[in-house]
């Protein structure tokens, strides 16, 4: 894994085992690449229900807000207000190439809207629904959709808890952009599916824990009252050694 994230035009260093001199060096190399303005030190893990993290201004132009640009969209944000990982394009990408055109989508936690614009510039779907908690996101992600010029009709953004504010309708294909938090919010995803719904779920675990995170799943629908097959299972990211970000490929029956 680099030892660095690079967000639009900042990067974001990790800060442990590094003394400033050492810091400085490394904003240095940086910044000589053309697009680079920005150096942040990451002073903080990913914390809380928002999955946001501090930092601390290490070189450059002193700003928190850039602009990504991925898979033909580009995404405004303020990286330590905002979860946003440019590791997930690839992801955003193969969820987008396994949508219809017909289909209604749901996008939960969907951030600052990446996830939702990438699947409608990628396949225009009949609509999407997006909901998220943090009002920071919401607010990034309406600005976004103007950026990307998404119809206001094909995309309606929903502000709250999905364990209060989900749509009544039900959804052909549900992404699941979880946070890596323990609670695995399928009950809220299932009341929303039909029969043959898709659900695109991210779950985090070590690489021999796999087995198991399939089980819950399948134990926690069957106490629903609710079928489900877990039709695929693919690494979708590494967030430590051995533990990695796993998309599992859910259909429902019932
Ligand atoms: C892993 S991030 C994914 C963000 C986005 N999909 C992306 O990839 O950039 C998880 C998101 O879930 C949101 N979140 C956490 N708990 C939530 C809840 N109960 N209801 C709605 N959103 C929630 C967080 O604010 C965060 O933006």
């Amino acid at each position: 894994m680099a030892d660095y994230d690079i967000i639009g035009n900042i990067a974001i260093i990790k800060s442990e085992g590094k003394t400033n001199s050492q810091k400085l060096r490394q904003a240095r190399e940086l910044l000589k690449r053309p697009f680079i303005k920005t150096v942040l030190e990451k002073s903080t893990d990913i914390k809380g229900r928002l999955r946001t993290f501090k930092t601390k201004y290490v070189a450059g132009i002193k700003t928190l807000e850039t602009i990504q640009s991925e898979n033909n969209c580009r995404f405004k944000l303020n990286v330590e207000t905002c979860y946003f990982s440019p590791r997930q394009g690839n992801d955003r990408k193969l969820i987008a190439s396994k949508i219809k055109k017909k289909d209604s989508v749901l996008v939960m936690f969907s951030g600052i809207g990446a996830y939702p614009i990438v699947i409608y510039k990628t396949k225009k779907p009949n609509h999407i629904t997006a909901i998220e908690i943090s009002r920071e996101c919401n607010k990034y992600a309406k600005e976004n959709l103007k950026i990307n010029k998404i119809p206001e009709d094909k995309m309606t953004l929903i502000q709250g808890d999905v364990k209060k504010k989900m749509p009544k309708s039900k959804f052909d294909v549900i992404m699941m952009a979880r946070p890596n938090l323990k609670t695995t919010f399928l009950e809220q995803a299932l009341q929303v599916s039909k029969k043959n719904t898709k659900i695109f779920y991210h779950g985090f675990c070590h690489q021999d824990d796999l087995n198991k995170l399939k089980r819950e799943l399948l134990d926690e629908a069957n106490e629903l009252k609710r079928k489900i097959k877990i039709t695929k299972t693919a690494k979708a990211g590494d967030i430590a050694p051995y533990k990695y970000r796993y998309r599992v490929e859910i259909k429902v029956l019932n």
